[in-house]
C-alpha cells in the first residue's frame, strides 16, 4: 500500500472563532472537473487567485493547470527533470508558488534520502511565460510533503517532511531552511487568539496542532484535535474552524465540525472506486466557487480497479463558512 506517515500537511489558523453553524443535510452534487488516465496519480492541488487549479502528480514530476468547471481542460505547466514526484505546493505572493520535488517511488515506496528540493514557479505570465527556479536543496530530507505559508512579507513557508517527521521553515528568498518543529504529541489547553500550525499524521490517524509564536516556532506542546481517522491526508480549515479532510484509504472526503467534532461524509465510501484514494482538498477562489471544495484522487495507482487521477468539486453551501 502507501508508505506510512506519508502526509503531514500544515495549516495556520486563529483559534477561538466560536461560530455555530448547523450542517445541512442536502444531498451534495459532486461534479467531475477533470479525469486523467490511469497512468496519472494526483497527490496535491493549489488554487490560483484567478480560480484555476494547479494539480501535482506523484508518479511524474509534473504539474498541470485545470479550469475550474465541469470537464475543465487541463493545460501542461512544467516537468521537473531529475525528480520523480511532487508532494507539496503553496502560494507565497500572488501567483508565486513553491513546489516540492523528490525521488519517492510510488511503485516501491522507496525514497532517495537527501534528494528533495523546493522550486519557485512564477505563474504570472502563464501560459505565455513561465519562470521556474530552484529555491533550495534539502540534504537531510526524505519526503517533503505539505507546505503552508507562515509569513508572506518575510517569504517564510513551512515544509513538512513526513518521513523524517519534522516541519522545516524555509526562507524562499534566500533558500535558508532549518528544522523548526520536531515534537511528539502531548496535551496542552489552548489560549485565545493563539496561532496554530495544524498537521495531519497519516500513520497515527490524527489531526494535531501546535501553538506557534510570531517566528513560527512552537511555544507549547502539540495536541491532538481529532483522532481515530483512517489515513488522513490533505485538509483545509474554513473560517469557523471546520476541517475538510481527504481520507486516503477510505476513499472519502469528510467534514469535521469545528465545535462538536462531528464527522459528515461529503463524498465517497470505503468501497468506492469512483473516489478511490482521496489525496487533496482546496477551496475555490472565484466569487462563484469560494464555498465549493475541490478534491483530487490518486485513482488507485497500480491497483486492479485503478480509475485514474481525477479532480472533483463539492458545492458545500451552508456546510462551510467562507
Ligand atoms: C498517460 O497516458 C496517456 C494515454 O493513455 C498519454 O497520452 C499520456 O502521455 C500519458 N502520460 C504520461 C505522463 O505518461
Ligand atoms: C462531461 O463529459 C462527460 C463525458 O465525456 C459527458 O458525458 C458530459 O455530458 C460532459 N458534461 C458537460 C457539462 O459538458
Ligand atoms: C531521482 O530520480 C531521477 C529520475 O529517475 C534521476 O534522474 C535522479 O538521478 C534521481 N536523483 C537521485 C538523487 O537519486
Ligand atoms: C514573474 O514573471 C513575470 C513575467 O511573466 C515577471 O514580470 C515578474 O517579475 C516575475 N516575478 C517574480 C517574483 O519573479
Ligand atoms: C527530532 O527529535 C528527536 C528526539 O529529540 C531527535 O532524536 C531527532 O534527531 C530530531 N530530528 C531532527 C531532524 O532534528
Amino acid at each position: 500500500m502507501y508508505p506510512s506517515l506519508l502526509s503531514a500537511v500544515v495549516i495556520i489558523t486563529l483559534a477561538g472563532s466560536g461560530l455555530c453553524d448547523t450542517p445541512s443535510t442536502n444531498t451534495l452534487n459532486i461534479e467531475t472537473i477533470h479525469h486523467f488516465s490511469t497512468n496519472i496519480s494526483l497527490e496535491n492541488l493549489v488554487v490560483r487567485r484567478t480560480g484555476e487549479i494547479i494539480v501535482g502528480f506523484d508518479n511524474f514530476p509534473t504539474i498541470y493547470q485545470i479550469e475550474p468547471e465541469i470537464n475543465g481542460t487541463a493545460t501542461y505547466i512544467h516537468t521537473f527533470e531529475g525528480y520523480v514526484d511532487i508532494h507539496g505546493m503553496v502560494e507565497v505572493t500572488p501567483d508565486q508558488f513553491m513546489v516540492t520535488t523528490g525521488n519517492l517511488s510510488l511503485v516501491t515506496h522507496i525514497d532517495v534520502p537527501g534528494s528533495c528540493s523546493v522550486w519557485h514557479v512564477n505563474m504570472t505570465g502563464f501560459p505565455e511565460h513561465l519562470e521556474v527556479k530552484k529555491v533550495a536543496d534539502f540534504a537531510d530530507s526524505r519526503i517533503l510533503n505539505g507546505m503552508a505559508l507562515l509569513d508572506e512579507e518575510k517569504g517564510l513557508v513551512y515544509v513538512a517532511d513526513s518521513r523524517v517527521g519534522v516541519v522545516n521553515i524555509l526562507n524562499v528568498n534566500t533558500g535558508e531552511h532549518f528544522v523548526a518543529i520536531n515534537n511528539s504529541l502531548t496535551n496542552q489547553p489552548p489560549g485565545d487568539c493563539q496561532r496554530y500550525l495544524y498537521f495531519s499524521n497519516f500513520a497515527q490517524g490524527i489531526i494535531g496542532r501546535v501553538p506557534i509564536d510570531e517566528n513560527g516556532l512552537p511555544e507549547g506542546d502539540a495536541e491532538v484535535v481529532v483522532s481515530g481517522l483512517n489515513t488522513p491526508e490533505d485538509f483545509v480549515l474554513d473560517k469557523a474552524g471546520n476541517i475538510f479532510l481527504a481520507l486516503f484509504e477510505s476513499n472519502e472526503v469528510i467534514r469535521i465540525d469545528g465545535e462538536t467534532k462531528e464527522i459528515t461524509v461529503l463524498a465517497g465510501s470505503p468501497d468506492s472506486s469512483t473516489y478511490k484514494w482521496a489525496s487533496a482538498v482546496e477551496f475555490g477562489r472565484r466569487r462563484s466557487d469560494k464555498s465549493d471544495l475541490y478534491f483530487a484522487i490518486n485513482g488507485g495507482f497500480l491497483e486492479p480497479d485503478n480509475v485514474g487521477g481525477a479532480l472533483f468539486r463539492i458545492p458545500l453551501g451552508d456546510l462551510t463558512v467562507v
